[in-house]
């Protein structure tokens, strides 16, 4: 079951008389369960997406739909539901801890609104509960955010997340910008939790490493659009040059850098060429990718990929976006 959708997104910024086409018409569904990678490089509108997926933004044209209902900002009723069974950890989450409460405060905070009809008692057991399925000590309740280390305070925002029972978690660079090792310890950690919980997940990352080892299903995000989607396991031999650039790109277990088939820099958002937006940088570009805009297309159940090599027929048109 889908939980929760956008169609047709589309947010662009003004700057100045310069307008960033960041999020540029992308249509993304996450399941029930399920543990979907949304990867890129940075600048290609992943954070965007996910402001606009959580409605902290709202788009300038597109919808979005909650458990099959489009979302209506009216609807009181919908808007709890949504509060209640979606969860968000950002990447600044040790600036999202408030420093002058403890822990316990600071992960209990949620149960106080999303659940109620808990007693303080049963409180503080979910918060014990949550802390130790975070790899932390109970004591660690006591003490304030400044006590612990980057990685403990990504942990300590993911107990937040996942204290109320989200049906959905949302993640921005979760393990971005922490040292390899605790990297991986969190890695383990959000392993664990998409297999114990029925929480379904959203990893928004730019590192496809991680993807790899978490998720069921990828979604690829260039220039504000996604290119192909595909089965975890189609990572092994994915279609789009962009996704096999990306994979190449990726350290070996070896230490060396595989391939450099990627050149070049990433579209300037606000001046993407023309055609397919990842043509100037692909090994086997086509004179009418140059013209033409390859559309998102179907290959295999589960398997969407927007490229003329892949699906020759498929494009929207000349110069039409
Ligand atoms: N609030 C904003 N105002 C202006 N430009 C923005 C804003 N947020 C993001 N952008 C621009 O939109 C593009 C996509 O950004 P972002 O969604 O943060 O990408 P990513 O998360 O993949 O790195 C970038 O060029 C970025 O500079
Ligand atoms: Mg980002």
């Amino acid at each position: 079951m889908i939980i929760l959708e956008g169609r047709g997104l589309v947010r662009h910024y003004r700057q100045g008389s310069r307008s960033i086409r960041a999020v540029d018409g992308v249509d993304l569904a996450v399941r029930e369960h399920e543990a979907l990678g949304l990867v890129g490089e940075s600048g290609s509108g992943k954070s965007t997406l996910l402001r606009l997926l959580l409605g902290l933004e709202r788009p300038d044209s597109g919808e979005l739909y909650f458990r099959g209902r489009i979302m209506n900002g009216r609807d009181g009723k919908q808007r709890n539901q949504f509060r209640r069974e979606v969860q968000a950890v950002f990447q600044e989450a040790a600036a999202s801890l408030n420093p002058r409460l403890t822990v316990k405060k600071i992960i209990a905070e949620p149960l106080q609104n999303l659940k109620p009809e808990f007693d303080s008692r049963r409180r503080l057991e979910e918060v014990n509960r949550i802390l130790l399925e975070m790899g932390m000590q109970h004591g660690d309740r006591r003490r304030y955010p400044h006590e612990f280390s980057g990685g403990q305070q990504r942990r300590i925002a993911l107990a937040r997340a996942l204290v109320a029972d989200p049906v959905l978690v949302l993640c921005d660079e979760a393990t971005s910008g922490l040292d390899l090792s605790v990297q991986a310890r969190l890695l383990n950690l959000l392993l664990d939790l998409r297999e114990s919980r029925r929480a379904g997940f959203l990893f928004v990352t730019h590192d496809l490493a991680a993807v790899r080892y978490l998720c069921t299903r990828v979604a690829v995000i260039y220039g504000g659009q996604i290119i192909e989607e595909l089965p975890a396991a189609g990572l092994q031999e994915p279609l789009h040059p962009y996704t096999q650039a990306l994979l190449a790109a990726e350290p070996s277990l070896f230490g060396a850098a595989a391939a450099p088939l990627l050149t070049g820099e990433p579209p300037d958002p606000a001046a993407f060429p023309p055609g397919c937006r990842f043509h100037p940088r692909c090994p086997v570009m086509m004179e009418r990718c140059r013209e033409e805009k390859p559309r998102l297309t179907g290959v295999a159940p589960g398997w969407r990929v927007a490229c003329f090599r892949v699906n020759g027929s498929c494009s929207t048109g000349k110069g039409q976006e």
